[in-house]
């Protein structure tokens, strides 16, 4: 066969990138924490790929339960019931924050974003707008893109959904409203009263509970319970967008629980099936399910509630619980949130260290004025920033790590040892010193 990188080049899209440049890197098999290219090079994942793989690679119990069911009934339309549309759902409200007790099954997290969003105007008609934040990222579809906050929304301007508000977000590193935790008395959340009040016709307010690709921020402990709470007063739909922080991720089942918050609906996708397929759910309360006893649940894919995808729910399930991967992340979150703190004391370059469980990143700045490497606008433009040259150095290194403009993102597979987390962090420090020589 001719080289695979050279078809996949000409032949299909890289994508948030421009195509010239693009050389991607033939993989052919994965184990554990590792992944092999066609070299026969091995590499460490420590993002998870895109903050998806938490199960790592080869996990039997899953891949036999996807077979199974592909061997019994491989597709069936949605109108249908099946057993494993059952086990999925009751091996979610296991799992799930209580107050969520129906789900709609998609395939992926901008689509169950998608479907929170419809399911939140359907709910308050007449009410549409919905508020978001700008350092966020909900998907690249038009609602989910239309409320995404960072540059990626740029492109698809000004032909975005009408009605997103946007409310500023907790990144204490860099307020938006240059104050100063706790003195701030959490301003950027205690607006979104105001907002809410002035604006008129909210339906909903969606929010991640730690902003993921755009930097990892972990909110003060104040933060969501101050938003769930005028989400109430106002009667408006608190939506939580786990796509990336659920499933353990926080070393709770879902980062909500981190500050005992119940979201009237819940999106995720990802680590839901560890991303042995491709799955995406939008959890809804109580009251949201009974409104669609008597109102048209006008919303439907026919990929939705696949049978081979909802397989590798209560798969995932099980092996999350049986590996005891809950405390499996605290213990080695703690371990790489103190290995991390480390290499700031060492780096110059490193501004900020943040996170929680298994989901960290380290903020890269230039000088003491905490200027970044990269920005949006760079982005935006296709430039290529000095962290992109450290994630280059680092694969060729044999170390995965995914980055923003200015900042790597920590994440690997909850599967990993400690072992693993030290190999990783030791090719991280030799690489930083590169970017500690541009300190000025
Ligand atoms: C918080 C969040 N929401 C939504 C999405 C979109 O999910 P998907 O890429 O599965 O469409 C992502 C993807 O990274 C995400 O991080």
């Amino acid at each position: 066969m001719e080289d695979p990188s050279k078809i996949v080049r000409e032949h299909t899209f890289g994508t948030w990138r421009k195509q010239k440049g693009w050389e991607p890197i033939n993989i052919v098999k994965a184990d554990g924490v590792y992944f092999y290219d066609s070299a026969g090079k091995k590499y460490l994942d420590f993002s998870s790929q895109l903050v998806n793989v938490n199960l790592g690679y080869g996990n039997n119990h899953v891949i036999k339960e996807i077979e199974h069911q592909l061997e019994n009934l491989q597709y069936i339309s949605p109108a249908f019931a099946t057993e494993t549309r059952a086990k999925a759902a009751s091996s979610l409200l296991q799992v799930m924050p209580r107050n969520l007790t129906k789900f709609f099954f998609s395939t992926s997290g901008t689509e169950a974003n998608e479907g929170a969003i419809k399911i939140s105007r359907l709910v308050k008609k007449p009410s549409y707008k919905v508020v978001a934040r700008y350092r966020a990222y909900h998907g690249s579809t038009l609602a989910s893109m239309s409320l995404t906050g960072d540059y990626r929304r740029w492109f698809t301007e000004p032909n975005t959904m009408q009605g997103v508000v946007r409310i500023p977000e907790p990144y204490c590193y860099r307020c938006p409203l240059n104050l100063k935790y706790p003195d701030c008395g959490i301003a950027c959340a205690t607006y979104l009263d105001y907002v809410i009040k002035n604006e008129g016709n909210v339906a909903s307010v969606i929010i991640e509970p730690i902003t993921g690709t755009n930097g990892v921020v972990v909110p003060p402990k104040e933060y969501l319970p101050i938003i769930r709470k005028i989400t109430s007063e106002n009667n408006v739909i608190l939506i939580t967008d786990e796509v990336m922080t659920g499933w353990g991720r926080t070393g709770e089942w879902f980062a909500v629980n981190n500050w005992n918050v119940e979201p009237d609906i819940l999106t995720t996708a990802k680590g839901a099936s560890a991303s042995y397929l491709p799955i995406g759910i939008t959890a809804v309360n109580k009251e949201i399910a009974e409104f669609f006893e008597d109102n048209i649940f006008a919303h439907g894919h026919t990929f939705e509630a696949h049978p081979v995808t909802l397989a590798a729910i209560p798969a995932v399930i099980e092996e999350y619980k049986r590996l005891d991967l809950l405390s499996h992340v605290k213990a080695m979150g703690q371990y790489l949130g103190d290995r991390l703190k480390e290499l700031k004391e060492r780096h110059k370059s490193i501004g900020d260290v943040r996170g929680m469980g298994l989901f960290w990143a380290i903020e890269l700045i230039k000088d003491s004025k905490k200027t970044p490497f990269g920005t949006y606008e760079d982005k935006y433009e296709g430039k290529s920033t000095p962290v992109d040259v450290l994630t280059k150095r680092l694969m060729n290194d044999g170390i995965y790590v995914f980055g923003g403009p200015s900042w790597l993102v920590i994440s690997p597979p909850l599967i990993i040892s400690k072992e693993d987390i030290d190999i990783g962090i030791e090719k991280i420090d030799e690489t930083l010193n590169s970017l500690d020589k541009q300190f000025t």
